[in-house]
């Protein structure tokens, strides 16, 4: 059963979806799933994650890494103080509730690496201000660190990016194979519904196939030339084309040093495998999940999972080497997450973080189907995190 709204969250939903329908009609009836979920997630003072809602945590829509265990933060920051190795710099986007950066940031001074400037950058002025509550309350030679940017930094930095499960809520485009022709999804003003004995025009949106433009098109066929085996008529995915251009602008921030990305994804070859029929969109409304983007509209999270070929073709695009590929658990093993178990105080203390290690391990849970990437510049390191595990060549 999905969980009811609120009121405040209906009244929310409705003005997000008023303006949905708004650029509906100014597009002429029809707007493609990309600038669909754009809105639901990021219209500004209305998306998603543009206005104010718990989202994260147990209270929230979904839990992350972070938010499950600070064993997730302390293994990145192992990673961080290999590379940065008491200098340089931390740039985290999209920081959520900021228990990453604070738990980093601890573990950085407990080994004498600290950062000289933590920065984030994060979209959500509701996020961001829940990131300056939790980090003011670390110690001030830590707190006075963590600087909050607007844009990308305009001068490179030598050091470490961050990003957990960023690249999965960039807004994506759907497709579906008919006929052999690549078809766009996308939304459209839908049906009628019911409102306290009032019939409400065009109140629901509705999901309705359009010609693919050229851009759509070209991609998928450049797509569909790289799969080891055609895909079968109705096959619906997704295909995000913002990531060349994302990976491309936070590339250019890096002078020297290691991108570090999380998220759940694949190969290509997985990705788009001529099973998974279907695509990879979810939706996470109070710690459910499903797959209709159409209802709860601006209070719930849109994601689809990551297509990690492409974002290796982007770094090396941009000149970036893509140093290591492996999923989160070898990553966590790898960076010492058994040690840090082991260093519970008490027997309660560690069957809690046996707990916590379980979900972020296990096959079933976060373990496979969440990845590390590594992407560097001019860094020679033989990076921990990745010693346990390569699956490069799956890319
Ligand atoms: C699923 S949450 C993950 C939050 C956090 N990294 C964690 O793991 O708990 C996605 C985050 O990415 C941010 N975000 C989305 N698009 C972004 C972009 N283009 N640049 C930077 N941050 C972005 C969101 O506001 C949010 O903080």
């Amino acid at each position: 059963m999905m969980p009811m709204l609120s009121s405040e969250e209906e009244a929310h939903s409705r003005a997000v979806s008023a303006l949905i329908h708004e650029r509906i009609r100014a597009a002429g009836g029809w707007i493609c799933f990309e600038d669909f979920m754009e809105l639901a997630l990021y219209a500004p003072g209305l998306g998603y994650y543009s206005a104010g809602s718990v989202k994260l945590g147990p209270d929230g829509d979904f839990v992350t890494a972070p938010e499950i265990s600070d064993l997730f933060s302390r293994c990145v920051a192992r990673q961080c103080a290999q590379v940065l190795g008491g200098e340089g710099e931390i740039l985290e986007l999209g920081a959520g509730t900021g228990r990453m950066a604070a738990v980093i940031l601890e573990s950085l001074a407990a080994a004498g690496r600290l950062p000289e400037r933590y920065a984030i950058l994060e979209v959500s002025a509701d996020l961001a201000q829940r990131q300056r509550e939790r980090l003011g309350t670390l110690p001030r030679e830590l707190r006075e660190r963590v600087v909050w940017l607007d844009r990308l930094p305009e001068r490179p930095i030598e050091g470490v990016i961050l990003a957990n499960e960023v690249l999965d809520a960039l807004p994506c485009r759907r497709f579906a194979l008919r006929g052999g022709v690549v078809r766009e999804l996308g939304a459209v003003e839908g049906g009628t519904v019911a409102e306290g004995g009032a019939v409400v025009r065009g109140a629901v949106l509705a999901e309705r196939e359009s010609a693919a433009d050229q851009v759509l098109t070209g991609a998928c066929e450049a797509l569909f030339s790289d799969l080891p085996a055609a895909l079968p008529e109705g096959y619906t995915s997704e295909i995000c084309l913002r990531v060349a251009p994302w990976i491309a602008g936070v590339a250019n921030c890096l002078e020297r040093g290691l991108m570090l990305l999380f998220d759940y994804g694949l190969p290509r070859a997985h990705y788009y495998h001529p099973q998974r029929t279907a695509g990879t969109l979810r939706c996470h409304f109070k710690q459910r999940v499903h797959d209709d983007p159409y209802i709860n509209i601006g209070v719930q999270d849109i994601t689809a999972w990551v297509d990690f070929t492409r974002v290796a073709e982007a770094a090396v695009a941009s000149g970036l080497d893509v140093a290591g590929f492996s999923t989160q658990a070898a990553f966590l093993l790898a960076t010492g997450v058994e040690q840090f178990m082991a260093d519970a105080a008490d027997t309660v203390a560690h069957a809690r973080l046996a707990g916590e290690a379980r979900r972020l391990l296990l096959p079933g849970e976060m373990g496979e189907a969440f990845k590390a990437m590594a992407l560097t510049r001019e860094c020679d390191v033989a990076l921990e995190g990745f010693a346990l595990q390569d699956l490069r060549r799956s890319l």
